[in-house]
Formats: structure tokens, sequence, C-alpha cells
């Protein structure tokens, strides 16, 4: 690997990133031209980027990912800002999250899973445990936490799956274009009325939670509302079910630490924290440096954009013994798979417990399930998102 090679637009980099990882660890910082950033991949260097908001901000992460094809460019947005604005936010923003309301689901999420596994049941059947069971699971659970009609969910996974392709709006058509916009147009519309409606009759879910939050006589506009039930949206759908195919994906390739599982489900719990950081589901952070700024040695100029990868740091051989073995025994943790600093996600304990119960599940009621084909998993296509395209399986 050259730098001129290091091209994380490129299919063999897509399809398996971890030796171009490694080049990047060994060089520190590299500038990539076709994506006109640079990119950091040292565990130490990567922590340090994403915990110094002044320096690195966050504020161009919807310009950087989404382009024209903001959802919500009125508002302030929580993931795309930096303190003091973040930080009014997410105080604002945390209690909706408490471990409380994430308990009290549990049995409603099981309820979900099981709904999606009572059709594909039957022995010998085959089909595509991404695309028919995995990506099915989180958005219902996002819905269920915002006590929404369930009705709905076919046009949340629509507008979801819609407005994230905006990160590839480079190489789509004005077609294409004029579907995220009807994307964009239907969600705002969708929540803008949802948000009236708690406000005259909150309840006991996400959104009234949102909208009754209050502290020192600040609290959260409609704007800001928005922004926040369509973030949740995005950021909890397609990640959850990337980690769900990539927990199977895994397990299948190393049988023997599945059979551990097996024999004791309360590992389960290790073992997808073991996936997180072999596989992590977001591999990449967008950021934009407010001044010239020396990282390992190299300057990167004011205004400029930083990539940093999860991905690679999740790797590091400075940091994690054999990184690129998968051990669910594995001593030192402290991967970044849900990002750090400011930033660190605010779903994680919502996002692993689905997977969690979802694993449990499957094991339960399709305790023979197994790959249907043979060969390497066909990743997705992209730098930023990582999970299996698809993935077959026979009951
Ligand atoms: C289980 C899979 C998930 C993974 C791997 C994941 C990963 C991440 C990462 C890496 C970040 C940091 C982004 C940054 O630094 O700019 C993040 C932020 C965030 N995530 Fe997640 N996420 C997951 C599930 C969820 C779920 C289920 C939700 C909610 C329904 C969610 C909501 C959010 C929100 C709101 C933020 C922004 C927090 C902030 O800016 O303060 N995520 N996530």
């Amino acid at each position: 690997m050259t730098t001129k090679t290091f091209n994380p637009l490129s299919a063999d980099y897509q399809q398996n990133p971890y030796e171009a990882y490694k080049y990047l660890r060994e060089q520190r910082v590299l500038f990539v031209p076709e994506l006109n950033s640079w990119w950091v991949g040292r565990y130490e260097d990567v922590r340090g980027i994403a915990n110094q908001p002044g320096v690195f901000s966050n504020e161009k992460f919807h310009e950087i990912s989404l382009g024209e094809f903001d959802y919500a460019p009125e508002a302030e947005s929580l993931v795309a800002s930096d303190p003091p604005i973040h930080t009014r936010l997410r105080r604002l923003v945390n209690p909706a999250f408490r471990p409380a309301r994430l308990l009290s689901l549990a049995e409603k999420i099981k309820k979900i899973i099981d709904s999606k596994i009572d059709p594909l049941v039957t022995p010998g059947h085959t089909f595509d445990f991404q695309h028919d069971f995995s990506e099915l699971i989180p958005l219902d659970v996002i819905a269920l936490f915002m006590n929404t009609d369930l009705s709905r969910v076919q046009d949340f996974r629509r507008w979801s799956s819609t407005m994230l392709s905006a990160s590839q709006r480079a190489s789509m058509t004005p077609a294409q274009h004029d579907n995220i916009r009807l994307a964009i147009r239907e969600s705002r519309a969708y929540f803008l009325a949802l948000i009236a409606e708690r406000r005259k009759n909150p309840g006991d879910d996400v959104i009234s939670d949102f909208v009754r939050a209050a502290d020192a006589g600040d609290s959260l506009t409609d704007e800001e509302i928005l922004s926040l039930a369509i973030l949740l949206l995005n950021g909890g759908n397609e990640t959850t079910a990337h980690l769900l195919g990539s927990v199977m994906a895994v397990l299948w390739d190393h049988p023997e630490q599945f059979e551990i599982i097996k024999n004791n489900p309360a590992r389960i719990p290790d073992a997808i924290d073991e996936v997180l950081r072999y596989e992590a589901p977001v591999q990449t952070v967008f950021l934009w440096t407010m001044r010239e700024v020396e990282v390992g040695g190299v300057t990167i100029p004011k205004d400029a954009a930083v990539i940093g990868c999860w991905g690679s740091a999740n790797r590091d051989e400075r940091q994690f013994k054999d990184p690129d073995t998968f051990n669910i025994d594995r001593e030192k943790r402290g991967h970044m798979a849900f990002g750090f600093g400011p930033h660190f996600c605010l779903g994680n304990m919502l996002g692993r417990q689905e997977v969690i119960a979802s694993l449990a599940r499957v094991m339960e009621r399709m305790p023979t399930l197994r790959r249907a084909t043979t060969g390497p998993i066909e990743w997705l296509p992209s730098y930023w998102v990582r999970g299996p395209r698809t993935l077959m399986v026979t009951v």
C-alpha cells in the first residue's frame, strides 16, 4: 500500500479496510485527495481529535455528510454542533434516554423481535437475514420509543434510507435528488404534526419528553425537536441493523466462540461488545479544523475536513493485543464504536439492548440457523458504515 493507493472510495478498501487502516496507522495522518480530507487512524489520535471540539468541530457534520440535503437547517442539530450549543441540547435531551425508560420497553422490544421471527421459523426456510430480519427491527423500536402509529414504519424506513443516501449525492441522478427532497418534505411534515399533537397531549414517550424538557428556564423549540426526531430515525436505524448482521456474520466465522455463547447466553453482551470493536457499524467521523493544528507531526490547515476512523482505532495494535483476532474473552476493552467525547452515542444502551435481545431470541427460536452460502461476506459499498449487504441463511 502507498499513499496513492489508500483510497476509501475503492471497492477493495470497502470490502476489507483493515489492511489500509494498518497503513494509515503507520503513516499516522494521510491526505486523501479524492475526498479532500485528512485521515487519522491511531487510537490515541482519533480519541484526541474527537474530544477537542474547539479545534476539531462537529459543526460541518451535515454539510460534509449530507451537503444541501440537511433535513432541518433552520435548527441547531445535536450531532452537528459544538459546546456550548451542544452541551445545552444534550442536557435537555439526556433524560429521555434514562435507563428506566429503556428497561420498561424490554418486553415490548422482545414482542417486536418475535413478530419478525414468526414468519421465518419454518425448518429449511432460506431467507436474507439482513433484509428480512435485521433491518425490520430498529425502526419498529424507534416507533415504539416515540409511541407512534406502527403503520408509518414503512415510511420511516423509506425516509431514513433515502435521506442517508445523500452521502452518495455526487454520483446520483437529478431524479434521485428529488427523491431525497421528497423524503425530507414528508418526514418534516409528519414530525411537525406529531410534535404539535404531543404539545397538546403529552404521554410517556421520547417526543413528549422533548416537549416537556426544561432546564433553568430553557426548553426545546419545535424546530429543535424536529431535528432530534429525524436524527433518531437516521442515527438509530441502519447502525443497529448493521450491528445485528455483523454479529451473526462474525459468530458464524468463529464457531468455537459461538458455541460458548450458545452454552452460556449470559456471554452475549461480551460477544456483542467484541463485534462492535471488530466490525464497528460506524467506521468514520466527520470533523472540521477551526485553526491550523498538528496531529502526529503533520500540520493540518484551518478549515480542513478531518476524518477520524473509529474502525481503525479499534484495531490499533498499540491499544489492543492481537487486534485482528476476534476474542470474546478479551481483557482490555474501550473500543470507540459508539464514538468518544461530547457526541458519544446517545442511543448506545438502546442499540445494545435491541441487538442483545435479538441474538438471544434467534438462538432460542432458530437454534439451527446457518449461512446458506459459503465464501466471504459481501459488505456494504461504503467507507462510512459497515455491515453485511446481504446474509443468506437457512433455518
Ligand atoms: C447500535 C448501534 C449504534 C452505533 C454503532 C452508533 C454509533 C454512533 C456514533 C459513532 C456516534 C458519534 C457520532 C459523532 O461523534 O459525531 C453516535 C451518535 C449518536 N447516536 Fe448512535 N449508534 C448506534 C445506535 C443508536 C441508536 C439506537 C440511537 C437512537 C435511537 C442513536 C442515536 C445517536 C444520537 C442522537 C447521536 C448523537 C449524539 C450527540 O451528538 O450528542 N444511536 N452513534
